[in-house]
């Protein structure tokens, strides 16, 4: 259902490589509500995946850019203002990749020039994006900016890895470009911390059935699908939020407030005495 919550504005859309991408879902429903945008990846990853399809259902084209190349980032803005015929009302930051994951390298084996590529590709482009939005003046007054994080920036979680860290330094640069974009022009500028989903990215974490599971059980209402994710970022970009900012802001169906849920203590009630399952903390793991 559409209630023109975009209606008359103006977007850009980092991150959509195929249909199960956050950003294709987003740009689906942006496109519903009225909006006018263009999409934006890589030139790997748009031969790759399918933008080109979205593109399409969308009436819109795609600029390459690598947003960790600040040339890169001028050109799509001047191209994309350009086509649009004027400053961007609402931007999303869809973007995160870990060579250091990719490679099955551990926490405690980090390839430091990965390390230097995953901080780079996930946490830098956010502040490149802003900075050369700001220096080109290319969103316009009470403007909408959001970059997708998750719950291991806050808490450990087994198995993220360097996206951990990634992410951390994502959600401080929202903050501290919040301050300086709200204090000049009434952008606001967040966080969406999304439950597991089932992504190109995604699907690369270690054990990421496990952590899907896990997650399910943990949340009173269950996981959040991209669709549902959409959804959310639609209202973020919409007027109805327009001093929402600086926030990191938690889609999870509950799972970030959880301790322990019924669904997740059944796993271990399973045939299991909690004696049998006691973990002994002599052994190292
Ligand atoms: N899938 C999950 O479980 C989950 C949970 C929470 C947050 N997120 C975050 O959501 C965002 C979107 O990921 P997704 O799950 O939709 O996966 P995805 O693989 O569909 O999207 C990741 C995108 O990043 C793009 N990208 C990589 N390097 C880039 C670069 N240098 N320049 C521009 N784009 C680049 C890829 O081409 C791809 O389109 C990421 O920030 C991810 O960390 C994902």
């Amino acid at each position: 259902m559409s209630y023109n919550l975009l209606k008359g504005k103006r977007g850009l859309i980092f991150g959509a490589l195929n249909e199960n991408s956050i950003a294709w879902k987003t740009a689906v429903r942006a496109y519903e509500e009225g909006a006018v945008f263009v999409l934006t990846n890589t030139p790997a990853s748009m031969k790759m995946g399918t933008i080109d399809q979205l593109a399409k259902q969308c009436n819109t084209i795609v600029i390459a850019a690598d947003a960790t190349n600040v040339e890169d980032l001028e050109n799509l803005i001047h191209k994309g203002t350009e086509y649009l015929g004027g400053k961007f009302d609402f931007i999303l930051h869809s973007i995160g990749m870990s060579p250091n994951v990719r490679k099955g390298r551990t926490y405690d084996d980090l390839d430091y020039h990965y390390l230097h590529q995953t901080i780079d590709i996930s946490a830098l482009s956010f502040h490149k994006v802003l900075q050369t939005c700001h220096k080109l003046d290319a969103i316009n007054d009470w403007g909408s900016v959001v970059a997708l994080s998750y719950i291991a920036s806050q808490r450990t979680l087994y198995g993220y890895n360097d996206m951990a860290d990634a992410k951390a330094l994502l959600e401080s640069i929202a903050r501290s470009f919040g301050y300086i974009y709200g204090r000049e022009k009434n952008i606001r500028i967040n966080t969406v911390s999304q439950s597991p989903t089932m992504t190109t990215a995604g699907g690369g974490i270690m054990g990421f059935d496990k952590i899907l599971d896990f997650a399910d059980r943990m949340s009173p209402l269950g996981n959040a699908t991209a669709e549902e994710c959409a959804d959310y970022l639609i209202t973020l970009f919409s007027d109805l939020t327009r001093k929402v900012t600086m926030q990191n802001l938690f889609h999870d169906g509950g799972y970030s407030s959880m301790g322990m849920s019924k669904a997740a203590m059944s796993v271990y009630n399973e045939g299991l005495e909690y004696t049998d399952v006691k973990i002994d903390r002599s052994k190292k793991k």
